[in-house]
């Protein structure tokens, strides 16, 4: 790949948020090129070898609920070979078992493929067991099984790849219509991650557009209308610290991302659909120096975030509804108005959009969403003792 070198980073406190980085081409040439020498270029060659290197120790996490099985195909088919795939599904298994359904699928798939792959569903028994014996109870509901939600199962999806000896964990929706975007995700995710000096780091998609049909011609959306507010307000969070205007911040609600394992594992996580702002919440708190924290490790490494532009759009299932899309907004922007660092004028700028919105009236607070602490208090040595990985698939961990 050739890309953009990440430069002039946004600082706060231990973490650094490099700004969007463009992609000049996909497949950056074998052989190392050395007109890359001149230590003033602003673009790097990452050879295909470094990106394996990432690629064999990254798990790529599907969080599924109730897709077409031809889209979780495709996906699956996009998939650099070395990584391993850990689809997470949520899916109804009454009246139609889905489930059963994507599980012979993604049997057969690897089967042919030859591919080892990691497969669960949120609600069994034997995903629930590793959260009981690992001591790790915040995750399971009344009836001892992992609660539903998207963060939830990307939480479960973590675990997983942990266990598995991942060194890096991905996420990728599974309603995605381009195989070849989806691809194109993976190795993003590796350059990313290759980049990395520290190694708590995270990498983040923003789409290069959302292709919409608008009257009989295709338009290519750059900002959806959950992502511009949430990065709106999240700048001003930032900008209230740092004491500068910013806009460095464009992918609050990337989907697509990636993360090393210990970050993911020191991160606190947030429900539903409000996993991906919340990341940059926790980032703030914990590591932003402004409340006190026991990460001197962290601290002294620092945490970088990376921001890469996609070359493909970004094509998935219809949106669910003008209700789903205002829920995203008010799940966004509540986990920025409970931070217990958010500023009090940001909070009531916020509560004034949430009523332009029309989603909450006066005087009301934004819903406030469960929250999940960190996956390091997880004993994974004791889960590890007593996981099946025959109830999983056909990976099992060396
Ligand atoms: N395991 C699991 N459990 N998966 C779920 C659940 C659940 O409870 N709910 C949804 N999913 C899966 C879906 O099948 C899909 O693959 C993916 O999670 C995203 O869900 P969608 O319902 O398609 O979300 P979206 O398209 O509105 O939003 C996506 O893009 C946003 C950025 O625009 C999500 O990835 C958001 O998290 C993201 O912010």
């Amino acid at each position: 790949m050739r890309i953009e070198i990440p430069t002039n980073a946004e600082r706060f406190g231990a973490n650094l948020f490099y700004p969007v980085q463009k992609i000049y081409e996909l497949d950056g040439g074998f052989e190392v090129d050395s007109a890359f020498d001149n230590p003033f270029h602003v673009i790097q060659q990452i050879p295909y070898e470094q990106l394996y290197g990432i690629e064999k120790d990254l798990a790529i996490v599907i969080p599924v609920k109730d897709e077409r099985l031809r889209l979780l195909e495709g996906v699956l088919s996009g998939i650099p070979h070395a990584c391993l795939p850990i689809i997470l599904s949520n899916s109804k298994s009454e009246p139609i078992d889905r489930f059963r359904m994507e599980r012979n699928m993604v049997d057969t798939f690897c089967r042919y493929a030859k591919k080892k792959y990691i497969i669960a569903h949120q609600r069994s028994p034997e995903l629930a067991r590793i959260f009981t014996d690992g001591g790790y109870r915040h995750l399971l509901d009344d009836d001892g099984l992992v609660r539903h939600g998207k963060a939830e199962g990307m939480l479960a999806g973590i675990a997983l790849a942990h266990l598995a000896g991942k060194k890096y964990v991905g996420f990728i929706d599974s309603d995605n219509f381009f195989p070849g975007a989806v691809y194109e995700y993976v190795r993003i995710f590796s350059a990313g991650l290759s980049q990395g000096k520290s190694p708590y780091s995270m990498v983040r998609i923003q789409w290069h557009s959302k292709p919409k049909i608008v009257g009989s011609e295709l338009f290519f959306t750059k900002w959806g209308r959950v992502s511009r507010i949430t990065n709106q307000y999240l700048n001003l969070f930032l900008s209230h610290y740092t004491g500068y205007e910013t806009d460095v911040l464009r992918t609050g609600n990337a989907g697509e991302h990636a993360l090393s394992m210990p970050l993911a594992l020191s991160l606190d996580y947030s429900a539903g659909f409000s996993v991906e702002t919340y990341h940059f919440v926790s980032l703030m708190e914990k590591f932003g120096g402004v409340l006190p924290g026991p990460y001197p490790e962290i601290m002294k490494n620092g945490v970088e975030v990376f921001q890469i532009e996609s070359r493909n759009p970004h094509l998935h299932e219809a949106a669910k509804g003008d209700g789903h899309i205002r829920e995203m907004i008010e799940y966004s922007l509540s986990v920025l108005w409970h931070s217990a660092i958010c500023p009090a004028a940001l909070k009531k700028e916020i509560s004034a959009e949430l009523r332009r919105q029309k989603i909450t009236g006066k005087n009301r607070e934004p819903v406030k969403l469960r929250q999940y602490p960190v996956l390091s208090g997880l004993n994974f040595k004791a889960a590890a003792k007593t996981t099946d990985w025959t109830q999983f698939g056909n990976f099992i961990p060396q």
